[in-house]
């Protein structure tokens, strides 16, 4: 079942993802566990910048990024090219739930890591049952999602709580799990793993800090990508979600506001 991709792939959202990527990377490979020479396959890979920056982190690290929509692989190889790390990492082309792998490369991999790519997906334990037949016995699979419900500012703003909320239910009308996050552990040991760790990666951010405007934007555009499907499903009029992503706006002046946006992430070990 193709499934359509919430973020869209046009070049504005693809730049706020770059950036997104840029201020996550850091605490996601602070988290991964990365030694030379490893074998990796990342799933869902979009632009590649994580691929790249997981192949950066110590020397002969192997990645193999697997993305579905052509315009992400091919922005990922352009992007790749422009930073001159065109050979860095393998872009291929296929479905994270039917891993586009050899025999021999099937079962062979170190690490199977995926960000923010559950969260996109109607079935998301097939896909993790997909990467646990990728890993080797020994090997890990590191999973790394949002749960929505967790994100909280302060002060409120309760015209943005409500358009986050109508954010969430476009998730759900695609059929996806907008709370995935939370359920990582469980989705790894129902798919023949056994969990081993899991936490947060920051988000978040409070005003005065140097990218805040920059977090604001990511927010207020992340939520902006349900738009149309919130609005024409009738979970909220265009006006009543536009009041909220404004209101976003206004509230980043208000001094001392802060945001805390947990990425939840877990992984688990094949027997
Ligand atoms: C939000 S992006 C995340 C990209 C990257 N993993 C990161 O953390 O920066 C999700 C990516 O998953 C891709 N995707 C969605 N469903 C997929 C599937 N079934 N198989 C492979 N890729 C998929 C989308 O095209 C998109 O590029």
């Amino acid at each position: 079942m193709t499934t359509e991709y919430i973020h869209g792939s046009d070049p504005t959202e693809q730049a706020r993802l770059a950036r997104m990527n840029d201020r996550l990377n850091a605490g996601t490979l602070s988290v991964l566990n990365l030694a030379p020479g490893m074998r990796v396959l990342d799933a869902g890979s979009g632009l590649g910048q994580v691929a790249r920056a997981i192949a950066r982190a110590a020397p002969g690290i192997a990645v193999i990024g697997v993305e579905r929509d052509d315009q992400q692989r091919r922005g990922a190889m352009e992007l790749a090219q422009a930073a001159g790390e065109g050979g860095l990492v393998e872009f291929r082309a296929g479905d994270a739930l039917d891993l586009p792998l050899t025999d021999d490369e099937r079962g062979s991999f170190d690490l199977v890591h995926a960000r923010f790519l559950l969260e996109h997906l109607p079935d998301p334990l097939a896909a993790v049952r997909a990467m646990a037949g990728a890993v080797r016995p020994g090997g890990r699979v590191h999973l790394a999602d949002d749960d929505h419900a967790l994100w909280h500012m302060h002060p409120a703003c309760p015209e943005w709580d409500r358009t986050w909320s109508a954010y969430q239910r476009s998730y759900e009308v695609l059929g996806c799990d907008p709370r995935i996050g939370s359920k990582l552990p469980e989705l790894l040991h129902r798919a023949g793993l056994e969990p081993a760790r899991s936490g947060l990666v920051n988000f978040g951010g409070c005003r005065g800090e140097a990218m805040w405007d920059d977090l604001i934007v990511n927010m207020v555009e992340a939520a902006r990508t349900g738009r149309r499907i919130a609005t024409e499903r009738g979970v909220l009029s265009e006006a009543e979600y536009d009041a909220g992503l404004n209101a976003a706006r206004e509230w980043a002046e208000t001094p001392g506001a802060s945001i805390w946006y947990p990425v939840c992430w877990a992984e688990g070990v094949k027997p």
